[in-house]
């Protein structure tokens, strides 16, 4: 497949010490966690060595490097986004914790006895979970819509589900378990029709999909720096400033207040009233250098490498006896479930193993999808920007011997 030029896979793998430390490992299990570029590493240890202090805090010229570094890395992910506003950007631990902050803060304020959450069938359990509990303490139902026999969401179905007591549609941009994009802006402008608000769970797409938050017109999105290149530790809920203006604060500490008494407290303005206690400082900046370096690949011609990639695999695998893809729907992303007629996704994991190959097997953090497709599991093979056709072949060529061998 001829690559444009900004896009050179040789190049961009030098770019990854531990991929270069460690040649005869195929790492394929990035929907998990990706692997972090030198710029990453860099930014971090940068910020430690130069401009280490906290943020917000102190008037001296440490702690002022500090947070223009930590602002300039909202202002970075907002940019990546296009968000109107960095002050549209909160620093999270992740997309599980901008989940808890969506449901704690906006949900608990907003929904009532009788309202309607609807989820979908592809969800992790961080866009499910957090929604359970609210539902069960405001006395809220949730909706599900199901899939279709390849994998994509019953669009007819969903529509049904709508309905005026529907307050809310959280939805996964690309399942984690079987790579099934749903027809995003589709359902946001159904669920605004019905006066809904819709989260859209990124934590898979940001790798692959450029988003840009206007263009999807959400109200929600959510996602995690280390499966986006950046470091663990941290994410970003971005959120219409008008939607944060309204919501109340979730965790109380330093730094989300404007003025404490034992009379009473108030709030700093949003994103800082949703941002209790000391930040992950060095983290927020490794995370603005990841989305940098991303932000500077050629992203249409990283998309059709990724997607080749996915091709390849796919038709690789239909060739071998006993081997299903889980999970074909049109225009999926490049992450791949398997399963097996004659062996256990574990122990086929071992083997891949034994000959350094990383996979991951099991729900995926999502139980119940697995159950509607009747899987205790599947073997989840999870490609990025620095995976090669190379490495998709030794998979196929392990997983061959693999299961003569378990046969
Ligand atoms: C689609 C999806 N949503 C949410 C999460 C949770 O992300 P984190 O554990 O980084 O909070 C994951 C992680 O695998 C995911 O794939």
């Amino acid at each position: 497949m001829p690559l444009s030029p900004a896009f050179d896979v040789a190049a961009l793998r030098e770019q990854f010490p531990l991929l270069c430390a460690q040649p005869a490992l195929v790492y394929l299990d990035n929907a998990a966690t990706t692997h972090k570029p030198r710029a990453v590493l860099d930014a971090e240890r940068r910020f430690y060595e130069t401009s280490n202090a906290n943020v917000h805090r102190s008037v001296h010229r440490l702690a002022h490097a500090a947070t223009d570094a930590f602002e300039n890395a909202r202002s970075t992910i907002a940019r990546f986004l296009n968000a109107h506003d960095a002050r549209e950007i909160v620093f999270t631990r992740g997309t599980t914790e901008a989940i808890n902050l969506v449901a704690q803060s906006w949900g608990r304020s907003q929904l009532h006895a009788g309202d309607e959450i609807i989820l979908t069938m592809l969800e992790h359990h961080a866009n499910i979970v957090p929604w359970q509990m609210l539902a069960a303490e405001r006395g809220l139902t949730l909706r599900v819509v199901e899939l279709q026999p390849d994998g994509s969401l019953d669009l007819a179905q969903f529509r049904q589900l709508m309905g005026s007591r529907t307050r809310l549609l959280a939805v996964t941009a690309l399942s984690n378990a079987i790579g099934t994009r749903p027809p995003l802006r589709e359902m946001i402008d159904t669920a605004h029709r019905h006066g809904a608000r819709v989260l859209v769970d990124a934590a898979q797409a940001m790798a692959h999909d450029i988003i840009d938050v206007q263009d999807l017109d959400a109200d929600f999105l959510v996602f995690s720096g280390h499966k986006v290149f950046g470091p663990t530790g941290i994410g970003a809920l971005w959120a219409r400033g008008d939607l944060l203006a309204g919501m109340p604060p979730w965790q109380g500490g330093g730094e989300m207040i404007e003025r404490v008494s034992f009379s009473g407290t108030t709030y700093q303005a949003p994103p800082y009233r949703f941002e209790a206690g000391t930040p992950p400082m060095a983290q927020a900046v490794g995370l603005a250098a990841a989305l940098d370096w991303l932000g500077a690949l050629d992203r249409p011609a990283l998309a059709a490498y990724e997607d080749m990639l996915r091709a390849t695999l796919e038709h690789g695998l239909a060739a071998l006896p006993g081997v299903r893809v889980v999970g074909t729907a049109p225009g999926k992303g490049p992450l791949v479930s398997a399963a097996f007629e004659q062996a256990h996704p574990f122990d086929v994991a071992q083997f891949l193993d034994a000959r350094d190959i990383a996979v991951r097997v099991g729900t995926h953090c999502a139980q119940p999808l697995m159950e509607t497709l009747q899987l205790p599991g599947t073997l989840r093979i999870s490609l990025c920007a620095y995976n090669t056709v190379t490495e998709v072949e030794a998979l196929l060529s392990a997983l061959a011997d693999t299961l003569e061998w378990l046969q």
